[in-house]
């Protein structure tokens, strides 16, 4: 396993700068699936492809040499059907600088609203034939039952607290940029990891590259049982940051929690928040990550989230363009 990694890690680099000195296209291969619906469903391979992909767009974005032709022609269908900012808006960046069109699908003001079924929906969308559907909804599975409907590429923006794995890739490609290995790096991953999404396919995505994942939350807050080795339960922020390289926080998601379960906020800032206190008892050099929103000065406070030197979250932000410009250039192009 570790003579693997160090191996990814050489062509990583070499491969980088390939790509960098020539500007060749440098897609070697494509993903091993049709669909992007969870990190499970995908190989290390894969990872490694989307990853390296979204290196050489991040570069030619910066030097303003994109490929703003690569998608040229394609129509894709953006069907959201929770709130969002984040994926969405980085999701349409991608495909317009790869020269895609979007078709949104808004439900509010969708025929759903007048009584039709999403099955219904999927078929008419199917229908017009897109290039690729991407898509966020509240339930379990949605984008498996879309993909088992439709003739083209389908892209999981998130659905329920199950998945969302352009989050888990765009968190490691951030990761990489400052501790150059997944392997043996211990990740906190702290909140409500029991209704997060993010934690589910970053639990997955980084066992599977050889990482320590600790979970620290609230008990009601934490996850029943994990099926990935190397993953650590703790109900203590001390227990659970110690040794760790990378911190990642999660907010309260009260939309997908039984009102019962909601913790008072400040008890929960007091025992779970991510303070320049708190943080002392991770490693000296740990970055501080969190997918959005924050709810600040409930599981994070302005201080350690602006922190110039340790936190990484509005890098998270920045390469999640150029991941899912690899994501649609490896699916749709
Ligand atoms: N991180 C994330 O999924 O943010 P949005 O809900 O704003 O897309």
């Amino acid at each position: 396993m570790k003579s693997h990694h160090l191996r990814l890690e050489t062509l990583f680099k070499l491969c980088d700068k390939i790509c960098m000195t020539t500007f060749k296209d440098p897609t070697a291969h494509k993903l091993s699936t049709r669909d992007l619906l969870d990190i499970p469903s995908i190989t290390a391979g894969d990872i490694e492809t989307i990853i390296r992909r979204a290196r050489v767009h991040r570069e030619r974005l910066r030097e303003n040499t994109h490929y703003r032709t690569k998608l040229d022609g394609k129509v894709i269908i953006s069907l959201f059907a929770e709130p969002s900012t984040r994926t969405r808006v980085s999701f349409d960046m991608a495909a317009y600088r790869l020269g895609a069109k979007i078709i949104y699908w808004d439900e509010a003001n969708s025929s759903v609203a007048k009584g039709e079924s999403f099955s219904d929906t999927i078929k008419y969308l199917s229908s017009y034939k897109p290039d690729a559907i991407i898509m966020r909804h509240k339930d379990y599975n949605a984008p498996h039952f879309v993909a088992s409907q439709v003739n083209c590429p389908v892209i999981n923006g998130g659905d329920s607290y199950r998945a969302h794995p352009t989050q888990a890739l765009l968190d490691a490609m951030t990761i990489l940029d400052y501790k150059k290995t997944l392997e043996g790096l211990t990740v906190a991953i702290c909140g409500d990891v029991a209704h997060s999404r993010v934690a589910a396919d970053n639990i997955a995505l980084l066992t599977m590259m050889g990482a320590r994942v600790n979970i620290i939350a609230p008990e009601n807050l934490l996850p029943q049982k994990t099926k990935f080795d190397n993953v650590h339960f703790y109900t203590d922020m001390q227990a659970g940051l110690e040794n760790a390289d990378v911190v990642m926080m999660l907010r309260l998601q009260k939309e997908r929690m039984e009102a019962a379960a909601i913790p008072d906020e400040i008890a929960y800032h007091h025992e779970f928040g991510l303070t320049n206190r708190t943080l002392k008892f991770a490693k000296p050099d740990a970055i501080i990550m969190h997918p959005g929103p924050m709810n600040r000065g409930v599981e994070i406070l302005d201080d350690v989230a602006d922190d110039p030197s340790r936190s990484v979250i509005l890098k998270q932000a920045e390469n999640s363009v150029p991941l899912r410009m690899a994501v649609l250039d490896l699916l749709v192009s």
